[in-house]
């Protein structure tokens, strides 16, 4: 059975920085208050990327695919697996994979998308480990995209000031070396009310709230508590232990929840890759653009174990371990 290895990675983030400080002034205009203290001290963010309107999800994914694509020295035609996890895809369907499929050239690979919010790209990652596995697939391009600036009620300060835009990418391809050694996924249903956006379009007509609603307090615990267990699981079942790891890449949310986590699992601050200062909250985005953040700059190097690990709306959780 062949092992699924990453042999490379990209991101793309939307030129637009918006800083705490301009986010507030403009909320200011419509008499909204916040501050650059109250946002860094709660969640640690201090900036994120927000796309221009009419910038859509296949378009930042495109960009992060080709930097991956580049990363690892293929062309677009040699995948024959493209999975796209967002919860903000361009249109109801096709799916966003087929479009980015169409943007990169290629033709006849599978692609379709997975949708599974924050966890979205460890759910996307963890599937196409299985195709390569199973003899399905031989390169897979996983992407986790989104401009989730599009479902924020800019008029609630709780959830807008929270989260940012842009795409991270990897590439996976059958090897007999180590690669993904472990995977596990998870959800709950029942708790689908402390995050959610809970509107569509029928009959032509926006049904429901479009908006992201969220339970900050509610989703806090249960990310940490969800997270330190998968953690566990997951090493367990390979047969490493939590200290084996070089690298922890969570789900960037929130500092305190990363902060938290690492403390848990008795996890060393410098081991624990964080962008969510610079992102804020990318959704499926998050996990592969901190992943290709810590490999470009170097930190990440090829035989390091590192775990990645998603948590979001659904609610549903997962981690996969692998060895770069
Ligand atoms: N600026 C200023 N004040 C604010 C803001 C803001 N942007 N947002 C809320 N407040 C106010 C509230 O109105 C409240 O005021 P009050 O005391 O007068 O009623 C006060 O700040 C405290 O509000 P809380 O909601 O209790 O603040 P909390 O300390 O819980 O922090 C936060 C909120 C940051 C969302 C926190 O609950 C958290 O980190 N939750 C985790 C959820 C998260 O990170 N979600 C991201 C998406 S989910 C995911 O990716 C898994």
């Amino acid at each position: 059975m062949p092992n699924a290895k990453i042999i490379g990675s990209g991101g793309y983030l939307p030129p637009r920085v918006v800083t705490n400080d301009a986010l507030a002034a403009d909320l200011a205009t419509r008499q909204i208050e916040t501050s650059d203290a109250w946002i860094t001290e709660r969640t640690g963010i201090r900036q994120r990327h927000i796309a221009d309107p009419g910038v859509t999800t296949s378009q930042l994914a495109t960009h992060a695919a080709r930097q991956a694509l580049a990363d690892a020295g293929i062309e677009a035609d040699a995948l024959d697996l493209i999975i796209v996890a967002t919860s903000t895809p361009d249109f109801i369907f096709p799916s966003t994979a087929c479009l980015v499929q169409a943007q990169l050239g290629n033709k006849g690979a599978a692609a379709f998308d997975v949708q599974a919010v924050c966890s979205g790209f460890v759910y996307a990652l963890a599937t196409a480990d299985s195709f390569i596995r199973a003899g399905r697939a031989t390169t897979a391009l996983v992407i986790g995209a989104e401009v989730f600036s599009g479902i924020l009620d800019w008029n609630d300060r709780s959830t807008c000031v929270l989260f940012g835009d842009g795409a991270g990418a990897v590439v996976l391809q059958a090897s007999d070396e180590p690669g993904i050694l472990e995977a596990q996924l998870n959800a709950d249903g029942s708790q689908m009310k402390i995050l959610h956006a809970a509107g569509n379009v029928v009959h032509g007509k926006v049904t429901g709230d479009p908006f992201l609603r969220m339970d900050g307090q509610a989703v806090f615990k249960l990310a940490v508590t969800s997270l330190a267990e998968s953690a566990k699981t997951v090493c367990a079942r390979a047969g490493v232990s939590l200290q084996d790891i070089d690298w922890m890449v969570p789900h960037q949310a929130n500092v305190r929840i990363i902060n938290f986590l690492g403390r848990k699992l008795g996890m060393p601050e410098e081991k624990v890759v964080v962008t969510v200062d610079q992102h804020a909250n990318t959704s499926a985005a998050s996990v592969p653009l901190a992943f290709d953040a810590a490999r470009r700059d170097g930190r990440i190097k090829s035989g390091d174990l590192v775990l990645m690990q998603g948590v979001g709306g659904g609610f549903t959780w997962g981690s996969v371990l692998a060895r770069i």
